[in-house]
């Protein structure tokens, strides 16, 4: 039976949480050692070149769903006077914490703790951009409820800038064991995926883990709900190379369909 939207959201921090130590083991020492340079950004190179080109230095961001904050951070170094991330699972707040320590960055890097769909009232209209990056809207039950929050964090011609998978690749199951990655998906399937096997993306094992439920939005779906909650689409780029390392295999093939995307959009009808 369909759960509702806090019930979707809730396991799906319960599972977020279980995976934070797994990250953790694989990326810490890492990441610890490489924020103590003030210079450090973990940015893409697209989503990297996008925020260059609408301007960091001096502005508010928030970044929603910011997982373990190397991004949050990562604007900090960039030169943004003020830094709020947020996600609903602690665990992987606690390691960002630890970071923003190491980096000397308390004052200008901010971490709450709060389901997206639940935000503290006085965060709304404050930021000159919003961030989300790789991972997030499949996450989102409710996609234009979802939207709708991220235009009300906007100051009024504030920035939304979005990098993400291309829904295209939801169609595709990756190859085992050396066989090329294929599809298996209709690209209208829109059925909740619910899973068990863990969300170790970086480890790569599979383990039993509590359930964690996904949502597969289309792209027309996306940009209406963009557009609907009253913003105005200012660029989209779509990536030949896949940042979610799900089905990278096909960066190499001869039909290869596009991997991910980078939008930006404006708070404010043109
Ligand atoms: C794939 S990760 C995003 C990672 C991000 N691109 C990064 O590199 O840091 C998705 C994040 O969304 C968070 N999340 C999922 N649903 C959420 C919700 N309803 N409210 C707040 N955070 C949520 C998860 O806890 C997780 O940290």
């Amino acid at each position: 039976m369909a759960k509702t939207r806090e019930e979707y959201t809730r396991a799906n921090r319960v599972a977020w949480n279980e995976a934070a130590s797994r990250h953790a083991a694989i990326n810490n020492d890492e990441l610890f050692e490489a924020f103590k340079n003030p210079d450090h950004v973990t940015f893409e190179d697209e989503i990297l070149e996008t925020l260059l080109r609408v301007g960091v230095k001096g502005k508010s961001v928030i970044q929603v769903c910011c997982n373990n904050g190397v991004e949050t951070l990562s604007l900090r170094n960039m030169g943004a006077s003020r830094c709020v991330g947020v996600d609903s699972a602690e665990e992987f707040l606690a390691h960002g914490r630890q970071m923003i320590e190491i980096a000397g960055a308390e004052d200008q890097v901010e971490l709450i703790q709060s389901d997206v769909y639940d935000l503290p009232r006085d965060l709304e209209a404050s930021f000159d951009i919003v961030l989300t990056t790789i991972g997030v809207l499949s996450w989102m039950p409710d996609l234009e409820a979802f939207f709708r929050i991220l235009q009300g964090l906007l100051k009024p011609g504030g920035k939304l800038v979005m990098e993400e998978m291309h829904p295209i690749l939801f169609m595709y199951e990756p190859g085992v064991d050396g066989d090329k990655s294929s599809i298996q998906h209709s690209y209208f399937d829109d059925h909740v995926w619910e899973e068990t096997t863990g969300l170790d993306y970086y480890g790569g094992e599979e383990y039993e883990s509590q359930p964690n439920f996904s949502f597969m939005h289309r792209l027309d779906a996306i940009l209406m709900a963009g557009i609907n909650s009253g913003m105005t689409l200012q660029s989209f780029k779509e990536l030949d190379y896949d940042i979610s390392f799900f089905c990278s295999d096909l960066e190499d093939s001869p039909t290869k369909p596009p991997l991910g995307y980078v939008m930006v959009m404006e708070n404010g009808k043109s």
